[in-house]
């Protein structure tokens, strides 16, 4: 077992010191291409070159290449026994990734629309549920004991599970997303989740399910390691931008780990800050209350300091089911709501709102903060998760299941 483990960890130093050293020489090359963005939390518009993450994306798939035969190498020295569903497993992963890199990128470049961003994540698991089905097709979910009496000690999913593990796959990405727009905190938050998933599978090693937890281990520590790379570049002030390249991959890594080992749910839990956020996007998401473009927040010239930033509507615009759950966000204080009378209009009540994503709402708590600080306690937040989510995972566990 320890074998794989310690070329695939040799292998990730290598793909971490190779990816440091190219990426400052893609830079140039990107912004001729026309893939750059500018820091909306800078006072200097320089070009930053966009979508990096594909240079991270591309070094982790070549070092997963490199490494797919070490696992096998006992069964092809030996020439017996070759673990065909193991391989289909590996490979298929891999497959599903490249394939999300690819439309992750296709989205940097050509800025699609929100419709596809939810098609394409959909797609790329194609090949990994296949797997899933040839391989496990295990779909019956044993139910957490309050409920036992209720549904009995298990239920079989049967094509929902399949919907389940596409959804899955589908707000792992867009979850990373959305909770972004200032320096550091995409790769950051991806760092944190994948550390989280390491140790997780680091403890499990010594488990039943040890096997699945090995092969998780084989994706995440190339994966940690390049990242940690492209975090280097990407922390304040930034050099270079991850895009949505980098979104979409993480997810889908994330994603994969998570369903062909077996421990989404777990994995679900290392998500709890992207969660949050997403469901406080919710009224945004689904235009219940008006969305720009951008969410970060706004950037104060004078003081270098970032400031929650808001939108602004007729009260009137907003829909019955807009006004109850802002409404709810009111009495649960959890959004700054200024409400300004129209002087030519005396009934049209104009409602500044803040924009509700997880970054601005730190904002209202502590008031005006400087761009990188505001990451670090992000960062600290998602820290924080981790080790509540270890603590729900094996203290609190027992509560729910018989281990
Ligand atoms: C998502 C968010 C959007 C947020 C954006 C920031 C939702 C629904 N969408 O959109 O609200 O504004 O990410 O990434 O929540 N940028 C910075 N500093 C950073 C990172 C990004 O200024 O540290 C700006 C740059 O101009 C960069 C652009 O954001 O070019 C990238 O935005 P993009 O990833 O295309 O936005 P979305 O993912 O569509
Ligand atoms: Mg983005």
């Amino acid at each position: 077992m320890w074998f794989p483990v310690l070329v695939n960890s040799v292998v990730s130093v290598v793909a971490y010191l190779v990816t440091l050293r190219i990426i400052p020489r893609f830079k140039d090359m990107f912004v001729k291409a026309n893939l750059y963005g500018i820091d909306m939390s800078k006072s200097r518009k320089e070009k930053i070159p966009e979508a990096l993450g594909v240079v991270t994306g591309c070094v982790f798939l070549i070092t997963l290449f490199i490494f797919i035969p070490v696992p096998f190498s006992q069964s092809i020295l030996k020439n017996a026994d070759f673990p065909h569903d193991e391989f289909v497993e590996l490979v298929s992963a891999l497959l599903s990734i490249c394939c999300m890199l690819l439309l992750g990128f296709a989205d940097d470049v050509l800025d699609l629309r929100w419709r596809h961003k939810l098609l394409l994540p959909t797609i790329s698991s194609l090949p990994l549920l296949m797997v899933y089905y040839v391989n496990f097709n295990s779909t019956t979910i044993i139910v957490p004991k309050p409920f036992r009496q209720l549904f009995g000690f298990s239920i079989n999913l049967g094509i929902l599970y399949y919907v389940y593990m596409g959804m899955l796959a589908v707000f792992c990405t867009n979850a990373i997303n959305i909770l972004a727009g200032v320096n550091g905190l995409e790769v950051g938050q991806s760092v944190i989740i994948a550390a989280s998933i390491i140790v997780f599978n680091i403890i499990e090693l010594g488990g039943d399910l040890w096997k699945a937890h090995l092969f998780s281990l084989y994706f995440m520590l190339p994966y940690i390691a390049t990242s940690i790379a492209l975090l280097q570049h990407n922390w304040y002030p930034s050099r270079v931008f991850v895009g949505d390249t980098f979104c979409y991959f993480s997810g889908m890594t994330f994603a994969v780990v998570g369903i062909l080992g077996h421990f989404s749910k777990t994995m679900l839990l290392f998500f709890l800050p992207q969660v949050v956020n997403f469901v406080y996007s919710v009224p945004q998401l689904f235009h219940l209350v008006p969305c720009p473009r951008h969410r970060l927040p706004r950037y104060n010239i004078q003081t270098n300091k970032l400031e929650a930033s808001v939108t602004t509507f007729k009260i009137s615009d907003l829909n019955c089911l807009g006004k109850l759950i802002m409404a709810v966000f009111r009495i649960l204080h959890l959004v700054h709501w200024v409400e300004k009378k129209d002087s030519d209009n005396d009934k049209e009540i104009y409602v500044e709102c803040n924009n509700l994503t997880l970054i601005n709402f730190v904002l209202i708590w502590k008031g005006p903060t400087h761009e990188a600080t505001l990451t670090t306690i992000l960062l600290i937040i998602q820290v924080l998760c981790s080790l509540l989510a270890f603590t729900i995972r094996y203290p609190l566990a027992s509560l729910f299941y018989d281990i």
